[in-house]
């Protein structure tokens, strides 16, 4: 997969593109770059942003600047790109990046990632460059720069190679083989810690008894989730 984010804080990615899953997935033919609006503006100063027409606090992130940055990027107009690549501005109030998403994204040959700064982006930018507007959560980033870095990592995780092992991934919370529930709970020796004592069944060896058991804590965890997101 090949992955473009665009930002205004290109450094902030280095210690990112540095951590072993996402390493490991570069080292296995995907690759990251990022690339900074300012190196694309038509503006004098390096200037990206203005003031919101109608008043109102912070700044917006322009239109003429992003169609520069996706322009000489791709050469191609940035209204067409989205054809050719899925263009993903992250914002607050887009559709909120969850396990589905992260697998749609996953099978995707390459994705566009356009981080958001101040007030966000001019809305003609959501309207006629993104193919997709994604939230990483209902609560608000100083920029999209995290919320790119979460969706880089889930998605990272997906691509063979991300993982030591690959069978990590399949059984991980929400996967389809835990029905998209969240994970069991794991545990490890000393299997006695301050009498607390490891459940007995996974210390058994019976593998049925073991899965049996997982797939029920996993349900549950479930059905608490559910319940404090309705709280
Ligand atoms: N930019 C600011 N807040 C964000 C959020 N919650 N998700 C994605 N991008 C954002």
């Amino acid at each position: 997969m090949n992955v473009d984010i665009f930002t205004l804080f290109p450094e902030w990615f280095e210690w990112f593109l540095e951590q072993r899953h996402v390493s490991n997935v570069l080292g296995a033919g995907s690759s990251i770059e990022c690339v900074n609006y300012r190196d694309h503006t038509p503006l004098s100063g390096r200037q990206v942003d203005d003031t919101p027409f109608g008043g109102g606090a912070g700044m917006v992130l322009r239109v003429d600047v992003l169609d520069s940055a996706l322009r000489g990027h791709y050469g191609v107009d940035p209204v067409d790109l989205r054809m050719e690549r899925r263009v993903i501005a992250l914002a607050p109030g887009g559709r909120l990046l969850d396990d589905q998403l992260v697998d749609e994204l996953a099978a995707e040959p390459a994705l566009t990632l356009l981080c958001g700064r101040y007030e966000g982006f001019d809305e003609r930018i959501l309207e006629h460059f993104a193919s997709d507007v994604v939230s990483i959560g209902r609560y608000v980033l100083s920029g999209g720069e995290l919320a790119a870095m979460v969706l880089c990592d889930a998605v990272s995780r997906k691509l063979p190679g991300a993982l030591g092992d690959d069978r990590s991934a399949a059984e991980e919370s929400f996967s389809a083989a835990l029905e998209g529930r969240p994970e069991y709970p794991h545990y490890t020796r000393p299997a006695d810690y301050r009498g607390w004592r490891v459940p007995e069944v996974l210390l058994s060896g019976h593998h049925e008894r073991i899965a049996e058991w997982r797939r029920e804590r996993s349900r549950e965890r479930g059905t608490d989730q559910e319940q404090s997101a309705q709280r």
